[in-house]
């Protein structure tokens, strides 16, 4: 062996000890590891009164938030209690998959069902920030309107979300596109989520999806939007 050869083997054997010292080591902690307290999520209650909003029947409002909305918060809790207590070190790579799978689809359902039940009442128009926001990223209100209204009647027949959403990333409001709760744009803050999954509208819609779309249109509360683009875009 030339002395260059020896160098390398020596330095390749050193690595190699040092790196199953490590595994070794990880190994050991990881036996060692107790299940840890899972997050635990509260349902919030339904912002609005069931029986006023105009357009949407009270046994459709809540129906969607008792059995989609609380559904998915349940369903949360018990995937939480799952992966408190799998042991990472030995669980086949489809049953973590699986489950951190279903952990962010049950989180983004949770969030986004939160934002679309907050962005529901008398109707009414965004506030000042966020209506100059809306003028700079869209071109005005109307145009805002006319994409948001054409994307929820494109998902009609399908399902998915249509999200105001704030990107950090570009500094600006988005429409933003889901055929299911997983996509968002990445660094995406939803202000006003439109639901098109089927159960948001079938009960009293049928398959009239752009008429639930412009019923929602006319019952969008900005309250909400409007205190959530203060907080985002300022922080
Ligand atoms: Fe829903």
């Amino acid at each position: 062996m030339t002395p260059m050869n020896r160098r390398w083997f020596l330095g390749a054997s050193a690595a190699g000890a040092a790196l199953e010292a490590t595994r070794a080591s990880v190994k050991a902690e990881t036996a060692a590891l107790p299940p840890r307290t899972p997050m635990s999520h509260k349902p919030q209650p339904l912002p609005f009164d069931p029986a006023r909003i105009k357009g949407l029947s009270e046994k459709l409002l809540v129906s969607h938030y008792e059995n989609n909305y609380i559904g998915a918060v349940k369903r949360l809790n018990a995937i939480a209690q799952e992966l408190a207590t799998i042991d990472f070190d030995k669980a086949p790579g489809f049953q973590i998959n699986g489950l951190k799978r279903e952990e962010l689809i049950a989180t983004n359902s949770m969030i986004l069902h939160e934002v679309y039940f907050a962005g529901l009442g008398e109707g009414n128009a965004p506030g000042a920030d966020l209506a100059q926001a809306i003028d700079r990223d869209f071109g005005g209100f109307e145009r805002w309107r006319s994409e948001f209204l054409g994307m929820g009647k494109a998902l009609g027949g399908g399902s998915g979300w249509v999200i105001l959403t704030y990107d950090k990333h570009g500094k600006r409001l988005v429409n933003s596109w889901a055929n299911d709760h997983t996509q968002n744009i990445a660094g995406g803050d939803p202000l006003l989520a439109l639901d098109m999954f089927e159960h948001a509208y079938q009960m009293d819609f049928g398959a009239k999806a752009a008429q639930y779309v412009k019923i929602v249109m006319e019952a969008f509360n900005w309250s909400n939007a409007d205190r959530l683009y203060a907080r985002y875009s300022k922080a």
